[in-house]
């Protein structure tokens, strides 16, 4: 099976918004990633609106070939927005006003009673529900008893330890993929993930797509867009 790449084009917006304007634009880069081996682009609308904003979103859902993974937090405000633009898939991830990126995996088996609904509510117009979780299998039996058809492995400790508590991870995740593609969930996995980390998770077999933002768009700058996605393409089909 071969992997899936989204490629998440978060940064591109953040570079634009320092300045304001209109450069360097998402959608451009969106065409690039794809032309150059992305599978799919990943957006992520922050409540504070600090890269992405809805426009953004709107442009993106217009103008892309490629599916359109729109992550969200779970709020009413959010759920409102991916029902209007209807994106193939939406991966709810928790959110924190003071973080500077997404710390940790959503905490879906405490929150069972939130979540439900908008789960429910994206299922029905036919967007594909992902849950960005660690890699634990309390949160496994959450998405399973949520009815969520996906979920997405948060790769950030792993990226951050260094090598024994490294494998120690990379084995956590591993296992975690078996065991959510044994009960039917299709799992994707991402954050942090580089040229150097990336092969042992695109190794494990049952993973099925990676999601790659901050070093794909930060490595754009000394290669180019569309060298950083094919060399991580190449990365990852050559772990497969
Ligand atoms: N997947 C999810 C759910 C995320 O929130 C992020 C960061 O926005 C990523 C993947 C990509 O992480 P990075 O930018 O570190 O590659």
């Amino acid at each position: 099976m071969t992997l899936r790449l989204g490629v998440n084009i978060d940064h591109v917006a953040t570079i634009r918004n320092a300045r304001g304007g209109v450069h360097p634009d998402p959608v451009t880069a969106a065409r690039i990633a794809a032309a150059a081996g992305a599978d799919g682009i990943t957006a992520h609308l922050r409540e504070d609106r600090r890269h992405i904003t809805d426009q953004d979103i709107a442009l993106l859902m217009d103008a892309l070939t490629i599916p359109l993974n729109l992550e969200m937090a779970a709020t009413a405000e959010m759920l409102e927005i991916a029902l209007r633009h209807r994106p193939h898939a939406a991966c709810i991830v928790p959110e924190k006003r003071e973080e500077r990126t997404t710390e940790g995996g959503l905490d879906a088996a405490g929150q069972l009673e939130t979540l439900g609904p908008i789960v429910d509510a994206l299922s029905k117009e036919g967007i594909r529900v992902s849950l960005f979780i660690e890699p634990d299998p309390r949160q496994i039996e959450a998405a399973m008893r949520l009815g969520a058809p996906v979920v997405e492995f948060h790769t950030g400790r792993y990226a951050h330890l260094d090598s024994a508590d490294r494998a120690a991870e990379l084995r956590r995740i591993a296992d975690a993929a078996a065991l959510a593609a044994k009960n039917g969930i299709e799992p994707h996995a991402g954050h942090g993930l580089t040229f150097d980390n990336v092969t042992p998770i695109a190794a494990i077999p049952q993973i099925v797509e990676l999601n790659i933002g901050h070093f794909l768009i930060g490595e754009a700058i000394f290669i180019g867009l569309e060298g950083s996605v094919t060399r991580m393409r190449e990365l990852m089909d050559h772990a497969r």
